[in-house]
């Protein structure tokens, strides 16, 4: 049996049009109401980009393409470690398959969300991607 350690979670930040996506979280109770990127663990013998591309069907309903890295890694306290990646949509208007809600936010939108803990470490590089973008 793999062991959790050093597997990873993937988190999509999903821009266009000088938006990001986020998605509602429904649980647990802690998180619930908070908004993140959308994504999920890897499973044993995918790529993160195949594992991300899947979570974002399960997930989503769209098809997408995994791009370079967002900001820091993030430990998580059950030993796994959380990523972000650059994702482009291909096909697909994103919609709360899981979560409570989807919406895209500007900036000032960003930074006043109520982010889960755990995606706040990457406010800055979002900011930066949508800058830039
Ligand atoms: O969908 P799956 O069960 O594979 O994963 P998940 O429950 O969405 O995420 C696995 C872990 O990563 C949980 O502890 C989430 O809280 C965390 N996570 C996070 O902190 N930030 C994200 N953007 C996505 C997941």
């Amino acid at each position: 049996m793999q062991s959790d350690e050093a597997r990873e979670v993937g988190a999509a930040a999903i821009v266009a049009g000088g938006r990001l996506l986020l998605a509602q979280r429904v649980g647990p109770p802690e998180l619930a109401g908070l908004w993140e990127l959308p994504g999920g663990k890897i499973e044993p013998g995918e790529t993160p980009a195949e594992g991300l591309r899947r979570e974002l069907v399960e997930e989503l309903g769209v098809l997408t393409a995994v791009g370079g890295r967002v900001g820091a890694d993030v430990p998580l306290p059950n030993g796994m470690v959380l990523r972000a990646y650059r994702v482009t949509l291909l096909d697909g208007e994103p919609a709360a398959l899981e979560h409570s809600a989807v919406r895209w936010v500007g900036p000032a939108e960003l930074s006043a969300a109520e982010l889960v803990p755990n995606d706040r470490v990457w406010l800055p590089d979002l900011l930066t991607l949508l800058r830039v973008e």
